[in-house]
């Protein structure tokens, strides 16, 4: 077999070439071998769904790639995506690009993570450099079910009384937009979007003529093109451990860092999903899904079975 002759041709050095068929991880552990595979059926479903679902290919502009984090160091791209463990994958990025100035990801405020220029973006490079990174780098991004996502973003930035600059950025608009008769107090803190208002913000048209979607829901393909850039794993919240180690592996930097494990209580589940979407009307149900249709569908997620609409 083909297989087997690569594999005694080649032993996989480290950093592991991702071009080498699945069957060449001789000298890893069982463990690696099987996630490597999980992560090429990815790809590959990935790759398909880009040739059914995108229009032809087009080349990379410089806002296409404002959301991929870089380490020289040790030749990652990671991609970042709010709501998607996003501060600790920028905590580990810290640590790895930190020179010794930091050792336990925890030690870095959450806050100081998402600093602008404590990391640094592709896009600050120069063209050559862009394109030398992305060829030879490790590139990942992480998802993360959309409506589960977008309902966190919900949570985090409508119902936290802290957030009181997404309560006048976007919650005053929103409540002036969609809310029938408004409280004075209503319209001027924005402090009590609904989530079906919400909802109604999103899948307005208007909403997207005026200025792109915040990062917080805007879609991941939108954030991370995955039809332009070839990522190498796209890891999944969903199984975030397991493919945050399968990164750190990969870039050989498990005995450097370790990805913080998850202490939060509060993580959004597909049973509150379930509940948010109760008092969505099937009409704007299915506006939404036809919004985050490509996200659903590049990253292997089914519909949800909550959902009232049929599905032609
Ligand atoms: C896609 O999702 C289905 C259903 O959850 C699963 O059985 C299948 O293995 C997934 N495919 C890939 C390539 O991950």
């Amino acid at each position: 077999m083909l297989c087997l002759f690569f594999l005694l041709l080649t032993s996989c050095i480290h950093p592991m070439p991702l071009s080498c068929p699945p069957c060449c991880f001789i000298h890893l552990q069982l463990e690696l071998s099987t996630a490597q595979m999980i992560h090429q059926a990815r790809r590959e479903l990935l790759e398909e769904m880009c040739r059914s679902y995108t229009r032809k290919r087009r080349v990379l502009i410089p806002e296409d790639i404002k959301h991929l984090i870089v380490d020289d160091q040790h030749g990652l791209l990671y991609c970042y995506v709010p709501k998607v463990a996003c501060t600790n994958w920028k905590r580990v990025l810290m640590v790895l690009t930190g020179d010794g100035r930091y050792s336990d990801p925890l030690d870095i405020p959450a806050n100081e993570a998402h600093v602008p220029g404590n990391l640094r973006t592709l896009s600050e490079y120069t063209t050559a450099e862009i394109n030398h990174r992305l060829r030879n780098y490790l590139k990942f991004v992480f998802v993360r079910e959309p409506f589960e996502r977008l309902v966190s973003a919900y949570r985090n930035k409508f119902t936290r009384n802290y957030n009181t600059a997404f309560h006048k950025r976007y919650g005053t608009k929103i409540i002036r937009r969609y809310r029938a008769d408004p409280q004075p107090e209503a319209l001027e803190h924005g402090d009590d979007v609904s989530f079906e208002e919400f909802v109604r913000y999103l899948v307005d048209p208007q909403t997207q003529l005026e200025e792109p979607f915040n990062e917080h829901w805007e879609r991941i393909h939108s954030l991370c093109h995955p039809c332009l850039i070839h990522y190498d794993v796209v890891g999944r919240y969903e199984t975030l451990e397991q493919d945050s180690r399968y990164v750190l592996q990969l870039a050989g930097v498990e005995s450097q860092v370790r990805f913080p494990a998850s202490g939060k209580s509060t993580t959004t589940s597909e049973d509150m999903a379930a509940q948010f979407f109760r008092n969505i009307s099937p009409l704007y149900q299915r506006k939404l899904y036809n919004l985050y249709r490509m996200d659903f569908l590049l990253f292997n997620y089914s519909a949800p079975a909550y959902l009232k609409f049929r599905f032609s």
